[in-house]
């Protein structure tokens, strides 16, 4: 970790949120920034990220820290680094230099947290290693994040009210990600037509993220198989009659996220079967941030991308029978199974180590319905949320030929009809959108979104 790039203005946001945290608790914390794993001998390691909580607190993605919070007190505990490691590592900065940058009070080492962890809360850290740390210091082994209780339910709950919100630091991060998030996508519409596969062309796309000295921030989705959700292959052809569905966001230095998808077709030209389908998940995306603003609730929102979706097919002749009342009975979950999307922040499912306790509304819990079980976010909208909106389309061969579903939309499904849409295998439109006072803002606005002007600056960038 080097102390380059550093706004001047962290150590006030962050004394800010510390001071935040003590109004609502009265007990000290300790948080983990985490280890980084070896590969295969210790200075070979897999890629190290700093656990989010202790990030939103100590800003820094420093390795094998720890912080103890108390009354708006910040002490840092991390260790110098070993003799040997500027053989491997080069010159890393001292302890002391770190804490005044990130405004602690007092910097010690490790071994100083030892006798400091009686009555401290924590949260569970994801890293193994450190894990066994958090439960030595602790005297306890924490539980996991869905039976959290005690202190350590109440730093969570108290966390996730500070970080459902986003300070004008944390915002400034975000749209940064969102505009080097925006710049990828333009690279891999213009490096398309003449790729030959899927790698080619999230390799361009992750070449603008890179070179910004930023990270993704989840494994980039970049598929003509836009059916499966989280396909993480890239090896097929690009063939000109497909869509291709890049999901790709950039994460900042900081650890700010962002999360954007687009379809687009590999040719530059939607087919008529491709576009009927583009516009019916546009005009769901466009209706969901058109009601967006404080107070609505998401879930809401999410019915409202399930009715449009509902309508445009029934519009197609793939689903028969009233909207409202296919909905009622999941139909649209057959081709859009999961939520119109999630809270954003330092994680791309901002604060899901935590279950849903950030996601859900003090005492909603997840419902089983098919056409409901994914969703993410089930509380109403506050000024200063980050969600995003990502309504899609798929055709999962699970999903349709389940032999279960099969029988039960035997009468509201036009099987013929839909072999017609056979080149639409999956399309989703993914933007991100700040909650403000008057209604809402798209961070990611910049790149398009409407199947013309999509065709059209691919006509234009890939020449
Ligand atoms: N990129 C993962 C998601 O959109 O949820
Ligand atoms: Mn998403
Ligand atoms: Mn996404």
């Amino acid at each position: 970790m080097l102390l380059h790039n550093i706004s001047n203005n962290l150590s006030d946001t962050l004394r800010h949120r510390r001071e935040k945290l003590a109004q609502l608790i009265d007990f000290p914390v300790i948080l983990w920034s985490g280890s980084n794993s070896p590969r295969n001998f210790r200075a070979n390691t897999y890629p190290f990220r700093a656990s989010s909580h202790f990030l939103y607190f100590a800003g820094l993605p420093l390795h094998n820290a720890a912080i103890h919070l108390d009354a708006g007190k910040l002490e840092l505990f991390m260790d110098d680094p070993e003799p040997g490691s500027a053989l491997w590592h080069g010159e890393t900065p001292k302890r002391e230099e770190i804490a005044a940058k990130i405004g602690a009070d007092v910097a010690r080492t490790l071994s100083e947290l030892k006798h400091r962890g009686s009555g401290a809360a924590s949260i569970p850290v994801q890293n193994y290693r450190t894990s066994l740390v958090q439960a030595q210091i602790l005297h306890r082994e924490i539980a996991s994040p869905s039976n959290l209780a005690g202190l350590d339910l109440e730093l969570a709950k108290a966390i996730v009210t500070l970080r459902l919100t986003h300070d004008a630091e944390a915002l400034a991060e975000l749209r940064q990600a969102a505009a080097v998030s925006v710049a990828a996508h333009k690279a891999g519409m213009a490096a398309t037509p003449k790729a030959k596969r899927e790698a080619e062309v999230r390799a361009v796309m992750e070449g603008v993220i890179i070179a910004q000295n930023m990270t993704t921030s989840y494994n980039s989705i970049v598929t003509v198989h836009g059916e499966v959700l989280h396909n993480e292959a890239y090896h097929h052809p690009l063939q000109p009659g497909d869509l291709l569905l890049a999901d790709v966001g950039a994460e900042t230095e900081m650890g700010w996220a962002a999360d954007i998808t687009r379809t687009w077709p590999v040719s530059g030209k939607f087919s008529p079967t491709q576009r009927d389908i583009y516009d019916v998940v546009l005009a769901a995306h466009d209706a969901c941030i058109a009601q967006i603003r404080p107070g609505v609730e998401y879930r809401d929102i999410h019915l409202l991308a399930a009715t449009t979706i509902t309508e445009g097919l029934v519009d197609l002749g793939i689903l028969q029978g009233k909207p409202e009342d296919l909905v009622e009975i999941d139909a649209h979950a057959l081709f859009f199974p999961h939520g119109i999307g999630h809270l954003l922040g330092l994680d791309v499912h901002d604060m899901e180590d935590l279950g849903d306790l950030a996601g859900y509304e003090n005492g909603r819990t997840r419902s089983d319905r098919f056409g409901l079980s994914y969703l993410r976010l089930n509380r109403p909208l506050d000024s200063g949320m980050l969600v995003t909106i990502e309504p899609g389309f798929y055709q999962v061969p699970a999903i349709l030929n389940y032999a279960d579903n099969r029988a039960k939309y035997q009468n509201v499904l036009n099987w013929e009809r839909l072999s017609q849409f056979a080149d639409v295998r999956g399309i989703r439109i993914e933007d991100d959108v700040l909650v403000t006072a008057e209604g809402s803002e798209v961070l990611t606005a910049a790149l398009p979104n409407d199947a013309e002007t999509v065709e059209n600056l691919m006509a234009h960038i890939s020449n």
